[in-house]
């Protein structure tokens, strides 16, 4: 009706969109990617054929697939003045605040708004650019915060051994990636890569809808994605989690804030907007944490506060009311930290992992010629009232 403005704080209950994207049943616990459940893809796929499933919508062919991450592989270099751009960065820059600068910088070099109805060739390879470059724009980002010379990319390895070994390798000596940390990343990286209107995706939607370039609207999903209620949580956890340890490991303690009113604590990694069921992802991870530590020969006492903070929340009538379960966040980042992830770079993993849902999200918001987005709002200011000259006042 002409007129009446319904107030939704966070779009609780509001669509933005349809889309054929992702599914999610919150009540079942249910997560498709194109259909496919999210468990299979986790464990028979890998994070490029996900990718390619996201962005095209089939899975591909074995000369699509073949052809798709060929082009991947040769564009993985960066041009020399966004390594410029890099040394101008301190290192106490987080390293988000330097992905999303670095990803934005992209537009500098590719045309500013891509029109998808436009020649196919320019969107696909703005979308090649991005998948391939973020691992470098990730490792460069964290080389940058610990004062180390940057690795450039080793086109002989596949996605996730080159971003290992851009991480880790330095001038001094020899670097193997380990296979299993290879793998593991791989499948963190598919539980990541899409989970349908979330903050981050909302905002990659948004910033599209005014025709800016599918690198900007990136870089305003990764500052979304930042925050510790979204994506910056699986660093919290980490962070909660040795909080917890340091303080002798009584979660009963930190259960009690938790649900205290007047203390601003909360428990990351628990709770979800849409989940009211376990969160599937959390499970798959959860189980991924036990296999990869040992693996690995890892044993981290975290894991062993997280089961217990799991057991303890489960059986609480405080978040068994509110159906908080653990999030894709509470276990996310004792595997990453096992993987020799450094804390400050857990959410980096986070937008490493959505970007080809983001890519995706985009392309369909564009496809369909969504219009900009502009939301109204309900005035409670001042009525009109005159001005006053700074000696009346
Ligand atoms: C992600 O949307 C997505 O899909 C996101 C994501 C993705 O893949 O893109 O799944 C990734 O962001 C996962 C969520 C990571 N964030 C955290 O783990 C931070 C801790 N969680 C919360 O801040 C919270 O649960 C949210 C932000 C995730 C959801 O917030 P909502 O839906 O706005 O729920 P709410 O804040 O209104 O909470 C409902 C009730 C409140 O209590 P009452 O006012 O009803 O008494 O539950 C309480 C909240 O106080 N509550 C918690 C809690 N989460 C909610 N209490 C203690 N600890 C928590 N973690």
């Amino acid at each position: 009706e002409s007129g009446v403005i319904t107030i939704d704080p966070g779009f609780k209950n509001t669509g933005s969109t349809q889309s054929a994207i992702t599914f999610l049943d919150g009540e079942k616990g249910i997560l498709r990617y194109r259909g496919y459940s999210i468990e299979e893809l986790a464990e028979k796929s890998t994070f490029l054929e996900v990718s390619y499933l996201l962005i095209y919508g089939e899975l591909p062919t074995p000369d699509q697939y073949q052809e798709f991450t060929k082009t991947i592989t040769n564009h993985t270099l960066v041009h020399e003045d966004i390594k410029k751009i890099l040394e101008g960065f301190p290192s106490t820059a987080h390293p988000m605040g330097v992905l999303s600068s670095l990803v934005c910088a992209q537009t500098a070099f590719y045309p500013a708004s891509l029109d998808p109805n436009r020649a196919a060739p320019e969107v696909d390879m703005s979308i090649i650019r991005l998948l391939a470059k973020m691992p470098t724009f990730a490792a460069w980002s964290f080389k940058n915060q610990i004062g180390h010379p940057v690795n450039y990319p080793d086109n002989s390895l596949d996605y996730c051994s080159n971003f290992l070994k851009m991480m880790f390798a330095t001038p001094a000596e020899a670097y193997e990636v380990d296979p299993v940390v290879a793998n593991a990343l791989d499948k963190l990286l598919i539980l990541h890569a899409d989970h349908e209107q979330n903050c981050s995706t909302s905002t990659v939607r948004m910033v599209g809808s005014s025709h800016a370039s599918l690198y900007a609207s990136i870089s305003g999903g990764i500052n979304a994605l930042w925050g510790p209620l979204h994506g910056g949580a699986n660093q919290a956890v980490i962070e909660m989690l040795e909080n917890i340890k340091k303080d002798g490991g009584d979660t009963k303690k930190w259960m009690a804030k938790a649900k205290d009113k007047n203390d601003p604590f909360r428990l990351m990694g628990f709770g979800h907007r849409v989940y009211k069921n376990f969160d599937p992802r959390a499970r798959i991870i959860k189980k991924a944490a036990d296999d990869v530590l040992a693996k690995l020969g890892v044993n981290d006492p975290i894991l062993e506060i997280a089961k217990g903070l799991e057991e303890e929340a489960l059986n609480d009538s405080y978040f068994v009311e509110r159906k908080l379960y653990p999030n894709v966040d509470f276990y996310s980042g004792i595997i990453y930290r096992a993987l020799g992830i450094p804390t400050d770079m857990f959410t980096v993993m986070f937008a490493m992992g959505r970007l080809p849902g983001w890519i995706a999200q985009w392309k369909e918001m564009r496809e369909n010629k969504e219009p900009i987005g502009r939301p109204r709002q309900v005035y409670t200011g001042y009525n009109e009232r005159a001005y006053a000259p700074i000696d009346k006042r």
